[in-house]
Formats: C-alpha cells, structure tokens, sequence
C-alpha cells in the first residue's frame, strides 16, 4: 500500500533525524569540546613557553615551530568558530600549516623603583618575614641618621617607619628567628656605640634592649645557627678589638665569648653550613688582614684556619648555594682589590677564582635564587662605581651586566622574596643618595606567528542538516 509505504518512510525518516549523532546537542557538544581542547592546548602552550621558560643566557631568542597537530587544532577552532556564528550547517575541518615562532626576550637589569625618605648611606637593609625591607640609620649632612622606613616591593614605596632610640651609622642588622630585627653599635653623635635596639615589624616600633660590653663600630654581626647573634670586632674609637660578644633574643642577654686570634674592624662573619662562622680579612695592627679564623660554637673558641691570598678589608663575603664562601673585593691600602677566593668549608681552604672586571671596595654583594652572585657598585678607590657583575660557580667567572642608574658605594643590596634584588641609598657620584633601583631577572615574552600558509584542504566531516 501507498500509504503503508509512506509511513514506512517517515518511520525511517524519524528514526533517522532521532539517530544521537543528528541532534543539534551533540554539534554544540562537539564544538564546545573542541574549543576547550584548544583552549587547553593555548594555555599549555603559554606555559611551557611564556610562564615556564627554561633558566638561559640573559637575553634568547628561541625560535620554536609547533607541531602540526596543534596548528590544525587551532585552525579548526577559527572555522567553527565562524560555522556556529553564521550557522551555516556545515563543519568544516581545515588543515593549514603555520609556522610560528615563539620568541622569548628576557631582560634582565635595572629599574628605579620608589626614592627612600631619607638621603642615606652606611645603612644598613634587612628582608623581614613579611617581604619588606627594613632600612635603618645611616649618615647624611654630618647627621648620624636615627630614621628607619620600610620598603614594600608589592608598591615600590617607601614609609617612615619610626625613630630609632640612637642615630647611628657603620652598626649592623640582624634579623631574628622571632621576625624582630637587632641593631648594634656604630657611631653616634656623641660617641662610639654598644647601644642596641630591637625591632618589631608587628608593632613596627624600636625598643631598646641590653647594651654590649665594648662599643663597636664597623664589627661584623652573623646569626648563628641556635639563633643566637654573634658580633666580632669593630672599632671602639681607641682600638680595634678581637673581642667577641653573643646576643640571646630570648633572654635579651649579651655574653662575652671567646676573643679572635686577629683584632679585626671593616672584616666579615659568615655562618657556614656545619654551624661554624668564618672571620676573614679586615683592619688590625696597622695592617690589611688576610688572615682568617673559624668560631666553634660549642665551646665558644676560635682557630686560626688558611689565610686569603689577598689581603683585604670592606670587602664583601657571601656563602653561597653549596656552603663554601665567595670572598670578593675589599680594599689594600690605597689599592682596591679585583680578586676573588672561595673558601672551601669541608677543605677549610682558600682558592683563588676568576677575579672581577672592576676593583671594588664598599660594595655589596647578594646571593640570587639561581645560585649565582651579583656584586653591586662599591668604590674603585676615587670614585663611586655604576657597574655590577655576576659570578657564576659553576664557571668560577664574572660577566659584567648592565650598569645601575646610580654610582653607589656605602649602599645596600638585598634580595626580595620575587628574586630580585633592592639597592638603595649610598654615597654617589657628587652627593648621597634617596634613591633605590631593582635588579630584576624578569622575563617579558613577545609570541610571534611568523608565517600562515593558505588553506590547504577543505573536507567534510559531517553531512548537511538544515534547510
Ligand atoms: C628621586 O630622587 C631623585 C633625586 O635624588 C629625583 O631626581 C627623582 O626625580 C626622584 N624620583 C621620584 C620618583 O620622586
Ligand atoms: C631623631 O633625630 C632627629 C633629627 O636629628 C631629632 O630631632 C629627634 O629628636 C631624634 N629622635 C630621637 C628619638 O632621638
Ligand atoms: C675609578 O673610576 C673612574 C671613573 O670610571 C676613573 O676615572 C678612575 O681612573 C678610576 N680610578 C681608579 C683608581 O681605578
């Protein structure tokens, strides 16, 4: 029968548009997958190459043509994309090649970020716990500066945070297990110090706290690994001492220990890993020092260890990633010095590694994340320094980096909680300085496509359902 016939026929017809791959849900379904896949595969892509780019040279340009598979995907999201707009019933997968290039363009260097309040330089600048800088004291106009403020890396500002109990420059910081940060000695007004102060960054208030026994300017300050403070030397404005005091943040208490083999002033104190400190180099007996002791905190009593090949004061002492201690710089008389030592903490000796592109006294030097130096500034012996290098150990070499915006000598370099590096205030090229620059090892990212072939070939995918 005709009719029978024409049922049959709708029958099939209704049963073939119900078939699940025909509704219009499952196209929206397949388009919507699509486009998350290839979202997906944007945002993997922009992480292996923009977020997580691999540690390199300062500047690379890499040039990366993605995998074929992955340019298909992304022309097919251009082609339903426009499919669904002007819902056309056709799906169109496209096969197109696209060369791109990837290039990444790191810049690492400098950047002024917020002026101080204050003209300073024999400051000094401590990371506190919560990520911002504690600068305190320093010298300007003949003033011994009792001012401190704090640097917030999230703002690039500055606030006064507080007058300290006693104006004082060439004393030294130490930040506490408890977050606080100790004060000590330095010169005053009116005298040579042993007054010392404490620190709260939750109150941001200065307390006063027990006085050493021996004044003590330009002495060399190092935590100690019960979390104890250890301070060496120093000038007390009659003689430069050998003496050595310890500071108990829990009891306030200061406790004399055992006296150094060297007096020693302008010297450095670095805490090594096995819990002994390392005195080296600085000023005593009316001679450059290149000697060097090793304090033993379990009975309080130093040893003589290997002497530096150089001798050496206001120099700069960093330990780096492995434990062994990276001498650098530091002044001779009227010859500042280029070289550099390590010492070796398990050997307990000194080599002399790749000696640095500039002579610098009164410099800094600071530990990056990467496991290399930057050393910063300092003076060549007339002037205040532009100039910063790197030291790298794995090549025991210096690479010269950009120059700072500013000449500084007497300044402070430190490592921000981002990995970059805050220097700020110092004696400059004609006057003391206010202001304060980064070191960033920041990476900025350009993607470029470089090249779009034409449509290469057109096929369908699936069969037409309107009309
Ligand atoms: C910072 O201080 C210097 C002078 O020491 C001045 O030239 C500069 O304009 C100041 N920068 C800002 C942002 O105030
Ligand atoms: C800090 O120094 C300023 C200026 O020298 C002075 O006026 C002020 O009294 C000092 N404050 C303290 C607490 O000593
Ligand atoms: C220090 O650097 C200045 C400027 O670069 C230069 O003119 C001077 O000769 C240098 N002095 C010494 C002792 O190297």
């Amino acid at each position: 029968m005709d009719t029978n016939k024409a049922y049959a026929q709708l029958d099939i017809e209704q049963v073939r548009s119900n078939k699940w791959w025909h509704h219009r849900w499952f196209k929206i379904a397949c388009l919507c997958f699509i486009i998350l896949a290839v979202l997906t595969i944007v945002l993997v892509l922009l992480l292996k190459f923009v977020i997580l780019v691999p540690e390199k040279l300062d500047s690379t340009t890499t040039k990366t043509t993605t995998l074929s598979t992955i340019t298909t995907t992304i022309s097919t999201l251009t082609t339903t994309t426009t499919s669904t707009t002007t819902t056309t019933s056709s799906i169109t997968s496209t096969s197109t090649i696209i060369t791109s290039t990837i290039t990444t363009a790191r810049h690492s260097g400098w950047s002024n970020t917020g002026n101080m309040t204050e003209l300073r330089m024999e400051h000094t600048a401590s990371l506190l716990q919560n990520g911002k800088v504690l600068v305190t004291a320093g010298f300007y106009d003949d003033t011994h500066l009792n001012s401190s403020e704090l640097y917030d890396p999230l703002t690039g500002s500055w606030t006064s945070t507080g007058s300290m109990n006693q104006g004082r420059d060439g004393h030294t910081a130490s930040l506490l297990p408890n977050g606080k940060v100790l004060v000590t000695g330095g010169i005053g007004e009116q005298d040579y110090l042993n007054h010392a102060e404490l620190y709260d960054p939750s109150t941001e208030t200065w307390t006063v706290t027990n006085s050493m026994k021996d004044k003590r300017n330009f002495a060399a300050a190092c935590l100690l690994a019960d979390g104890n403070v250890l301070v060496t030397g120093g000038f007390n404005g009659d003689t430069i001492l050998d003496s050595v005091e310890v500071y108990d943040p829990s009891t306030g208490i200061w406790t004399t220990t055992g006296y150094m083999a060297e007096a020693r002033d302008g010297h450095t104190a670095s805490l090594l890993p096995n819990g002994k400190v390392l005195a080296a180099g600085g000023f005593s007996r009316h001679t450059f020092q290149n000697t060097a002791e090793l304090y033993h905190p379990s009975t309080g009593t130093w040893t003589t260890t290997d002497s530096m090949k150089d001798r050496r004061d206001y120099h700069t002492a960093t330990v780096l990633t492995n434990g062994n201690v990276l001498v650098t710089g530091g002044s001779y008389g009227g010859i500042t010095q280029n070289s550099a030592e390590l010492y070796d903490f398990s050997t307990e000796t000194w080599k002399t590694v790749g000696s640095m592109n500039n002579a610098r006294h009164n410099h800094q030097a600071v530990l990056l994340n990467d496991g290399k130096v930057l050393v910063t500034g300092g003076s060549n012996g007339s002037r205040a320094l532009h100039t910063a290098e790197l030291y790298d150990p794995s090549t025991e070499l210096w690479t010269t980096i950009g120059n700072m915006n500013n000449a500084r000598d007497y300044h402070t370099a430190c490592l921000l909680t981002d990995g970059n590096v805050l220097v700020a205030g110092g004696s400059g090229d004609s006057t003391d300085l206010n202001t304060a620059e980064l070191y960033s090892r920041s990476i900025r990212t350009s993607i470029t496509i470089d090249k779009m072939n034409n449509i290469q070939d057109n096929h369908e995918i699936s069969p037409l359902t309107n009309g």
